[in-house]
């Protein structure tokens, strides 16, 4: 008879526009698939067909005030979708998932940089998410000031030679204040839920930030 196959991982990965979280990514997918592991790589907001236009709608920069909650209420969207259609069945597939932001990116960016608080952020992640956790979150920190000048010039560079009828540029567009608070949130998470959430020096070499996670996945998940 066939084994059902076991449930899979949920890493989810954090930090900062910048802090280089989609290369270590790429990084940490290779090293899991080459040592034999099915891997889902996969982002937020987006991950779905609709889950990617309401990604259209929140980063273009042309979309002029946005409220806070409306942006909340649509980050959440776009994740309620995520889940139904690709976190949950890859997840329940046995496959390794790894997640280019989830809900702590709210709590961060929508709960502490737009002072929603965290309160409905969490409550909302229940009704909406099923409280769905991650089984482990690397949260990559670096200073806000060196992480935003490095989003910034990127995303200039990608408008400029795609030509694009849209960007992603609205949040790079936040005050160096709105950063400092989003850091903050960030480490309150890592301080809350130390169980979960690895804070993970991320101002190193591309390569010795992707030692430190591979430690860290070893040392939390065994894989
Ligand atoms: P992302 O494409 O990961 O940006 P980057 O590669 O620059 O880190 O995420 C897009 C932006 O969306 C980023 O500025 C953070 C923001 N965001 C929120 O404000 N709340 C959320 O819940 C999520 C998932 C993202």
């Amino acid at each position: 008879m066939r084994q059902m196959s076991r449930r899979g991982k949920f890493i989810t990965l954090e930090g900062l526009d910048g802090t280089g979280k989609s290369t270590q990514m790429r990084m940490l997918a290779a090293a899991l698939s080459a040592a034999g592991h099915k891997v889902v790589e996969t982002r937020e907001p987006g991950g779905t067909p609709t889950g990617e236009k309401i990604r259209k709608v929140l980063l273009d920069s042309g979309t002029a005030g946005l409220s806070p909650l409306a942006e909340m209420a649509l980050m959440f969207a776009s994740r309620a979708q995520h889940i139904a259609e690709v976190l949950e069945p890859a997840l329940a597939a046995g496959n390794i998932v790894l997640c280019d932001r989830f809900t702590d990116s709210t709590e961060a960016y929508q709960g502490s940089g737009r002072r929603l608080g965290s309160e409905p952020v969490r409550e909302l992640h229940r009704v909406l998410c099923g409280n769905l956790q991650p089984d482990l979150t690397l949260l990559l920190d670096s200073n806000p000031a060196a992480s935003l000048g490095r989003a910034r010039r990127r995303n200039q560079r990608v408008s400029r030679s795609a030509n694009r009828s849209h960007d992603e540029n609205r949040f790079e567009q936040e005050t160096r204040a709105f950063f400092v608070r989003v850091r903050e949130g960030y480490l309150a998470i890592a301080r809350r839920e130390p169980g979960r959430v690895v804070t993970v020096d991320a101002q190193g070499t591309p390569r010795q930030t992707h030692q430190r996670i591979l430690e860290a996945v070893q040392k939390k998940l065994r894989l």
